[in-house]
């Protein structure tokens, strides 16, 4: 049909015309490019401000003579100004700085030489490594003689694991102490919260501290729900840290396996498991937004990790750490908050324009030898070769029916009933 041929010869045919359109428009370009050069030597659009700013200084002086005589005492006079409000410039740039490192100079240069010791030179390209080893507080033991005691006999290498627990937990903690003794670990301590808990830790061998209400602590730890004593723990926690010892602190919702004590680094301010379920989301990752109507910078990049869990960490007691409880338990005390969410907020938020980040060191722990309930019901327990592998710990951190799945993990690891996980579904329902 003629209708489709010359539709289909339409667009070859536009495109010769246009091609040729496109040439003879750049010939002109070329021709007055060279006509504007023979005339312009010196270019068009210098010449014309030159022209301009002849005029307006001979506006200046009447006497067209003197000219020239007149720009050179405006360009002296032009020198002197400039001379003399760089310098008050730099006087004020020297003051700024002076009282800039006045106000927060004496305390940070104090605050250095007590964490970095003497100066140094860098060391060749490749040699250097900075601090993450942070150095502990010298043990206080005026803090609290009497947990001083007990800490003293029942710690090894000034380690030991805690936990808090009140009466509403017993049967999980239960299962806890349990699988630590199955294990062998004898550095462990609950806090009790409560005198049923007491008592009963008494009953089965368990070490035990007991709260008074003469230490200071309040009606939370006895009746409150989860998240009142995750706020305490951090107050408590600070104790055992000044008196030196290192603390790995464990929720009771949480099954031991192996020893945790040769499974650490020992290298930074704290130690963490995770609950990101893979490489990317334990260790962090570059997450790239993208916001296309930014069209060639449509692409933002972003770092992401999963949080820390605040229910199971190693942590040392230095300085950082200290400052890291405090802060933790200030701002739970201040607004109701998520005690893991600022956990991490505290732990990894950098500096910024009204606020000092905390400086302390981290270490993620691997997630299949410290993991959460997600990795063992999502990806483990369907996976032949994982299902072999032996957790240090697994946390029911994901999951609500936790004392169920807690036996069922020691039926499978413990006992060898392969089949233990299988009835669970993979979330809640
Ligand atoms: C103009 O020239 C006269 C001398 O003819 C001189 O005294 C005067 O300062 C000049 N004015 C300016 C603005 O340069
Ligand atoms: C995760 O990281 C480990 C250690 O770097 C590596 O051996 C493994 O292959 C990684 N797994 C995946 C799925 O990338």
């Amino acid at each position: 049909m003629i209708g489709g041929r010359s539709r289909r010869d339409g667009p070859m045919m536009r495109s010769i015309g246009h091609r040729s359109r496109i040439a003879v428009a750049i010939a002109v370009g070329v021709f007055f490019g060279c006509v504007f050069a023979f005339l312009y030597p010196h270019g068009l659009f210098v010449s014309i401000p030159r022209v301009h700013s002849r005029t307006s200084i001979r506006q200046l002086n009447s006497s067209s003579c003197e000219s020239s005589q007149g720009i050179h005492m405006l360009k002296l006079e032009f020198v002197a100004a400039s001379e003399e409000n760089a310098k008050l410039k730099n006087q004020v740039r020297e003051l700024t700085e002076k009282l800039r490192l006045a106000e927060q100079g004496e305390d940070n240069a104090r605050k250095q030489v007590l964490v970095l010791g003497k100066q140094q030179k860098a060391g060749p390209f490749g040699t250097v490594k900075s601090l993450r080893t942070n150095p502990t507080v010298i043990p206080d033991k005026s803090v609290n003689p009497r947990l001083a005691k007990i800490l003293k006999k029942l710690a090894l290498r000034q380690e030991l694991i805690v936990a808090l627990a009140n009466s509403n937990v017993k049967d999980m903690l239960e299962v806890w102490f349990s699988s630590i003794k199955k294990v062998g670990i004898p550095n462990y301590l609950v806090v009790a919260l409560d005198e049923e808990i007491a008592n009963f830790c008494r009953q089965n061998n368990v070490p035990v501290y007991e709260r008074d209400a003469d230490e200071g602590i309040d009606s939370i730890g006895r009746t409150g729900g989860n998240h009142a004593v995750s706020g305490l723990k951090f107050h408590i926690l600070r104790e055992f840290l000044q008196l030196g010892y290192s603390v790995l602190l464990s929720d009771v919702d949480i099954v031991y396996l192996q020893n945790p004590f040769d499974h650490l680094h020992r290298d930074s301010d704290i130690e963490s498991m995770t609950d990101g379920h893979d490489n990317q989301t334990a260790y962090g990752y570059d997450d790239v937004f993208d916001e296309p109507s930014m069209g060639w910078a449509r692409y933002a990049h972003t770092m992401r990790m999963w949080v820390y869990n605040s229910g199971f960490f190693f942590i040392r007691p230095t300085i950082p750490s200290i400052e890291l409880l405090d802060r933790v338990a200030g701002r739970l005390s201040r607004v109701k908050a998520w005690d893991q969410a600022v956990f991490n907020e505290e732990l990894f938020f950098p500096s910024h324009p009204g606020y000092d980040g905390l400086h302390a060191s981290r270490r993620t722990l691997d997630f299949y030898l410290f993991m959460n309930s997600k990795v063992l019901f999502k990806t483990v327990r369907k996976d032949a070769k994982l299902r072999k592998l032996k957790p240090v710990i697994v946390h029911l951190n994901y999951h609500p029916d936790k004392l169920e799945r807690m036996k069922a993990v020691v039926e499978y690891y413990v006992n060898g009933k392969h089949n233990a996980l299988e009835p669970f579904p993979l979330g809640s329902e």
